[in-house]
């Protein structure tokens, strides 16, 4: 099958989502200038610099504008990005819903807050790590506001370590794939003579 992207673009989200998979998922929080807190998923995420450590992820424009996760952070300067793993992966699903600006998704999902270091941003309490950020920089391409923050604090659950350190076999973090699917963790019996 050969597809020319310059003609027909119907089906083009459900084609790159499939074959750009799987995704990591930033459950990110914010909160507005009135107080009301806000989470949401979004799966154009990834680290994209370590030292110092910078995060990315872009929202694609609702009907009605600007998303509220990308217009909080333009307002406050901050975030949170709390890890999806199996066991909040449906609340993680239920908080994408659209909802008024004055609904905080902790409400609605029934979901604990637990304070934030760097931030004001609640971090979700049933997470076992979160990434605090604050905004480094905001791009828009087409309709899509990238968003850029500098990792200033990180929380992991005692669950996650080994001898002290996070140990990435503890962590079953879950991805986005095409369509209506997700994934779980399969590690492969590959692994690299470096750890990096
Ligand atoms: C797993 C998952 C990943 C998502 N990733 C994105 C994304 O990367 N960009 C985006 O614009 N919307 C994404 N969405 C949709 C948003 O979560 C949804 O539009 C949500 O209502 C945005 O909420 P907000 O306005 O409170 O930020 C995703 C939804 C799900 C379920």
């Amino acid at each position: 099958m050969e597809l020319d992207l310059a003609g027909d673009v119907s089906g083009v989200h459900r084609l790159l989502t499939s074959l750009v998979a799987p995704r990591p998922i930033g459950w990110i929080s914010t909160v507005d200038t009135d107080g009301v807190s806000n989470l949401a998923p979004y799966s154009y995420f990834n680290l994209v610099h370590t030292n110092p450590p910078v995060v990315m992820f872009a929202a694609e424009d609702a009907d009605d504008g600007v998303k509220h996760t990308p217009s909080n952070v333009i307002e406050t300067g901050e975030f949170v990005i709390n890890l999806v793993t199996e066991a909040v992966a449906g609340a993680m699903d239920y908080t994408a819903r659209a909802a008024p600006a004055s609904e905080s998704e902790f409400e609605s999902a029934d979901l604990e807050k637990a304070p934030a270091v760097t931030v004001d941003a609640p971090r979700v309490a049933a997470s076992a790590a979160h990434l605090e950020c604050e905004l480094r920089d905001t791009k828009r391409i087409h309709g899509s506001t990238l968003v850029f923050g500098d990792v200033r604090h990180v929380h992991a659950d005692e669950e996650l370590l080994t001898e002290g350190a996070v140990d990435a076999r503890k962590i079953d973090a879950v991805g986005r794939l095409g369509g209506p699917y997700f994934t779980g963790i399969s590690r492969l019996s590959l692994t690299r003579e470096t750890d990096y």
